[in-house]
């Protein structure tokens, strides 16, 4: 039988979402989107995949939930599974029910109004013990009753003083159902009026999100604050470490191993936690030695996921990929690259860029092309 204390490595390093305890730092992250929430301004937020942007957003729906001063409630909804307009339609309308739900007290009085204001979605409210519910109807799921459905949110927000947050999650997922962008347009429409809520839009595919928010043919364009996740400071992870540390051994993590952790996984958020998570079961706290092992069987085991990965490749952008995890560079067309490559510049090129659009590839701050995932990195460069 596992200890309590043998445990608290899945605690504090969790695969899927991170809050609470959980949660590392972020400090200015946290601050901006809170204070964007705060001041009505709709927020993107843009980062490598599992770099942290949900367990970023959670973090903060958690911590403005508590404050005492303003009454904030968001509602997040995941749009992975979204297929059409109809599914679309009824994940937003069920949002913004069980978010109205959060707020609407249960006097006579106020129902009457809600359901004025919902008039049009035939609301059907329903006095649990879990609560109250709200069931929002329409008759025909379309980009205008979306529009309609988000207004009356900010209506119902603004008549009971509360600030309402909508997260979309995965809403890249929107562009790929809708190619005339329709319900772009709809969703800049309300958010051009909103007077109590607030947008928070994020997804795992950054080109897509990009392409919505950054390009000025777009209807989402200049409409909201972009915030980056990147990666989590060393100094960051340090102060995290030794905390978890005297929890689990009541002793000290080594500087040495600690910086290991760092150094193999590059301070990628998802694979410090796979990583910490079977450090954290072991007896004792681990040596630089001990990280480079379970390191090594994690690529093992590993192998046939990352092999997957890569063959959504050509053989000239792995080839490129395989380059630059040995010899990152900011230069990958200089003679001397194209030439251990062995490539003309023109393929270097468009093997870069379609590494870059991938997520495969990112630059760093000072414009070095990165592998971004570590474990591929640490497969191409053995
Ligand atoms: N601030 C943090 N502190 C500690 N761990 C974190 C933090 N942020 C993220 N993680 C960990 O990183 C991993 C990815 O987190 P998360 O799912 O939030 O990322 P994401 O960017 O939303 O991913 P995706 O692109 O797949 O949607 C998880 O294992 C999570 O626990
Ligand atoms: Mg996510």
């Amino acid at each position: 039988m596992p200890t309590v204390t043998s445990r608290i490595g899945d605690t504090l390093f969790p695969i899927g979402i991170a809050t609470g305890a959980a949660f590392c730092n972020r400090h200015t992250e946290r601050t901006e989107l809170a204070q964007n929430i705060l001041a009505g301004s709709h927020t993107w937020i843009m980062g490598i995949r599992r770099f942290g942007k949900t367990s970023l957003v959670s973090q903060v729906a958690l911590e403005l939930g508590r404050k005492r001063n303003v009454k904030v409630h968001t509602e997040s909804v995941d749009l992975f599974v979204v297929h059409n307009i109809t599914t679309l339609d009824k994940a937003i309308r069920d949002a913004v029910g069980r978010l109205t739900a959060q707020f609407v007290p249960k006097r006579r009085k106020a129902m009457e109004a809600l359901l004025e204001i919902f008039d049009a979605f035939k609301p059907k409210v329903t006095l649990g013990s879990k609560g109250i519910s709200i069931e929002l109807f329409t008759a025909e799921p379309s980009a205008a009753s979306i529009n309609e459905v988000l207004l009356a949110l900010d209506r119902a927000a603004e008549a009971y003083g509360r600030r309402a947050v909508l997260i979309l999650d995965e809403f890249q997922q929107i562009a790929l159902i809708d190619r005339q962008h329709a319900i772009e347009g709809a969703i800049r429409n309300v958010a051009q009026r909103t007077k109590a809520t607030s947008f928070v839009f994020l997804g795992s595919e950054r080109t897509l999100l990009q392409q919505m928010f950054e390009n000025r043919k777009r209807p989402l364009y200049k409409l909201c604050r972009r915030l980056n996740v990147g990666r989590i400071a060393a100094e960051h992870y340090h102060a995290y470490f030794a905390d978890a540390a005297k929890a689990r051994w009541q002793k000290q993590l080594r500087d040495d191993a600690a910086e290991r952790i760092l150094e193999v996984t590059d301070r990628h958020p998802f694979y410090v936690n796979l990583l910490c998570l079977e450090l954290w079961r072991h007896r004792n706290p681990p040596k630089p030695a001990d990280v480079t092992a379970l390191w090594d069987s994690l690529l093992e085991k590993e192998r046939h996921e990352i092999h997957l990965a890569l063959s959504t490749l050509s053989t000239n952008q792995r080839a490129v990929l395989a380059a630059l995890a040995r010899r990152p560079t900011s230069r990958p067309t200089s003679k001397e690259f194209l030439a251990a490559a062995g490539m003309a510049a023109s393929s270097m090129n468009q093997a870069v860029d379609v590494l870059l659009a991938k997520d495969f590839l990112r630059r760093d701050e000072a414009d070095v092309y990165e592998v971004i995932d570590p474990l591929v990195k640490s497969y191409l460069s053995r």
